[in-house]
């Protein structure tokens, strides 16, 4: 599998073995309770009860561990896997480093419950200064970081949890396995939003978690079992079946991004223009060698809230959409959500239009904004 390129190892994720009369990918399998045998009970069959067991999240997990070079498992959403990561490692007492630029629920999280229950929470900005790891159970970093798009060196940081005895967990969201591969980098974990550029296709919502360790993933499988955080058959199908396109979405996303920055950086009404994949970006040097691809999503600022406003209204081709990695283009203003961002701050998804098109239509909503 790891000798082929990015789209063969996409099409073929996870998918069963070839029998006639088979379809290439099952169609999801509804099922509760499934018949067991009188005997046995559930010794008989991988498949007892749906929270823990169905084979169509099974073969899911295949696929993205297979992407991701480890063992996975899914959840109903990347919060619910992000929260089960620090639920099942976390205990009172016990000290967690997070990032200050990251998700905000994550944050939100960590003051509302891990410090209620006496985790000690040390929150740092994505490109460091790191404190000392002595004493730290678990470092999380999300790199590219949402919404910001700072990067973090993930090699060096896990040689420095590791010789502290912390574990190392990166948010592979933005990056999608075909971005980065954490795992080879030298982390222990991977949690990441399935919604996203993963799945692509803005109809679902997924999280999941990838390890190379027995024991964590026994860990991490308990506690979803135990709180019961699972996603449906038909959303686990429908991920599968989009996620064999990544490859071909990431390529247009991707090269949307790069002609959408030529233009925004060469206009004198935008500033603040981030893109990891852009060679005077600060995150590029570090982007450009621990990053496979770069993802279609960048960030600058129209200078107030009401410009941005009228950039996504005159847009045809951008929509007012938070989340990222869709089809189809979207901005977001930050702020909106309690992103500890300017007011003018733009959040943007490139989707797979056609690259003249949007440029086309990017360049024409901003002379229609007007001036701040
Ligand atoms: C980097 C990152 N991690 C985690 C999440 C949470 O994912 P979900 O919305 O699937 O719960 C998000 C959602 O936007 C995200 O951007």
């Amino acid at each position: 599998m790891s000798e082929w390129g990015d789209g063969t190892r996409c099409v073929r994720a996870g998918l069963p073995e070839a029998k006639p009369g088979d379809p290439f990918l099952p169609g999801p399998v509804f099922a509760a309770p499934y018949h067991l045998d009188p005997f046995q009970g559930p010794g008989a069959s991988p498949n007892g009860y749906g929270r823990p067991d169905n084979p169509t999240r099974r073969l899911l997990e295949a696929a993205v561990g297979e992407l991701e070079g480890g063992e996975c498992r899914v959840f109903a959403t990347g919060q619910a896997a992000i929260t089960g990561l620090l639920l099942t490692l976390l205990r009172p007492g016990d000290t967690v480093v997070l990032p200050t630029d990251g998700y905000f629920p994550v944050r939100a999280f960590a003051t509302d419950v891990l410090e209620a229950i006496g985790v000690r929470v040390l929150f740092v900005p994505t490109v460091g200064p790191y404190p000392s790891f002595e004493g730290v159970r678990l470092v999380l970093v999300e790199t590219p970081a949402n919404p910001g798009l700072d990067v973090v060196d993930v090699a060096a940081l896990a040689e420095r949890a590791h010789a502290a005895g912390a574990l190392l967990a990166v948010d592979n969201t933005t990056a999608t396995p075909l971005g980065q591969r954490p795992l080879d980098l030298g982390a222990d974990l991977v949690v990441a939003s399935g919604t996203k550029a993963l799945t692509g296709h803005s109809d679902l919502l997924l999280g999941y978690l990838v390890s190379r360790s027995t024991e964590l993933i026994a860990a991490v499988t308990t506690w979803r079992t135990t709180t019961g955080s699972v996603p449906g058959a038909f959303d686990a199908w429908l991920a599968h079946r989009s996620l064999a396109t990544l490859d071909l979405r990431l390529a247009r996303q991707s090269a949307n991004a790069a002609a959408v920055v030529d233009l925004l950086a060469g206009r004198p009404d935008v500033t603040g223009l981030r893109w990891p994949g852009r060679p005077d970006d600060p995150a590029y040097p570090v982007a450009s060698t621990q990053m496979r691809r770069i993802p279609g999503v960048l960030s600058f600022d129209l200078g107030s809230a009401e410009r941005v406003g009228r950039f996504i209204e005159a847009a045809r081709l951008v929509a007012a959409a938070t989340s990222f990695g869709g089809l189809h283009t979207t901005a977001d203003r930050r702020e909106q959500w309690g992103d500890d961002t300017a007011p003018g701050f733009v959040r943007l998804s490139c989707g797979a239009e056609d690259t003249a098109d949007l440029v086309a239509d990017i360049a024409a909503a901003l002379d229609a904004a007007g001036p701040v």
